[in-house]
């Protein structure tokens, strides 16, 4: 078989992916600040944001990013995780099943801790949801620990760079397995709007007197209830 260089992720998956990681990291550096309540929350909504973008572009986006390419059942995870364990581990050109638990792991948490975040935020639920809240962003972090072990395990078994891939969107595999285009067009939509939400969002109705805890001064933001 012929080795190239060929294309796996398309730009919107890469750009979402890295946008989504790096506001993880800030929302939850930031969780425990007052005074940077703003920019967790805004981080916060980001990654709501990112996961609706993924949800989509799980049906609409390139081949490997098409969730029907990462559907596995338990089965395929435990064949996947033995076959690690032979001499020839078993090798995916897009996500493999054990890590693609891990996907719909992270996504489904990233929406849980996003929502909580936004009724604590609201003030809705009071102290057990501030709770949950805490909760469900240390159960992300567990989860992407295990990821990024993960990722770092499977790169050294296959013997391939999946961060550079992530990255460049390139590996290196037989060219009839490459996807043909990079979706320029929705990765420089998808990145104009979260730097346009980015701008736009501090002082918006999202974010009304910049924090949840106006104790020391009067609300007066207006907010029609419809
Ligand atoms: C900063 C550390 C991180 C690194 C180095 C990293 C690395 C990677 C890599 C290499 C992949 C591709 C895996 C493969 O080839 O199958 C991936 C996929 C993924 N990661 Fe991460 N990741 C990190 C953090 C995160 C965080 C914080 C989240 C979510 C909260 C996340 C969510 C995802 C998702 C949803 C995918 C699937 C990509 C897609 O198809 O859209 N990652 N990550
Ligand atoms: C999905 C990504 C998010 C992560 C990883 C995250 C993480 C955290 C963490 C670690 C804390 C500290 C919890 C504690 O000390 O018990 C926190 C607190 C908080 N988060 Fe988030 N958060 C996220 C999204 C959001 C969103 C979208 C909002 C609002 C719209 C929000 C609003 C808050 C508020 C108001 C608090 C402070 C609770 C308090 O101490 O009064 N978060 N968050």
């Amino acid at each position: 078989m012929e080795r190239s260089k060929i294309l796996v992720w398309d730009l919107p998956t890469r750009i979402a992916h890295w946008l989504l990681a790096a506001s993880f990291i800030g929302a939850f550096a930031t969780g425990d600040s007052e005074r940077l309540r703003d920019v967790h929350v805004v981080l916060g909504y980001t990654m709501l944001g990112l996961v609706a973008f993924r949800l989509v572009w799980g049906f609409a986006g390139s081949r490997y990013a098409r969730f029907g390419s990462f559907a596995f059942g338990p089965r395929a995870v435990l064949e996947y995780l033995k076959s690690l364990f032979t001499r020839a581990p078993r090798h995916y050109v897009g996500h493999n099943p054990a890590g693609s638990w891990a996907i719909y792991a992270l996504l489904a948490l990233s929406v849980l801790a996003g929502a909580t975040g936004y009724a604590t935020y609201s003030n809705l639920g009071g102290d057990w949801m501030e709770e949950l809240h805490g909760g469900l962003a240390n159960a992300l972090l567990a989860v992407v620990i295990i990821h990024v072990l993960g990722v770092i395990a499977s790169s050294i078994l296959h013997r391939e760079n999946l961060v550079r891939a992530m990255l460049s969107g390139y590996k290196s595999g037989d060219p009839a397995d490459g996807i043909r285009g990079r979706r320029l067009l929705a990765g420089t939509a998808l990145a104009l709007g979260v730097a346009a939400f980015w701008i736009i969002a501090p002082g918006s109705l999202l974010m009304p007197g910049g924090g949840a805890d106006q104790a020391a001064g009067h609300h007066s933001a207006h907010q029609d209830d419809d």
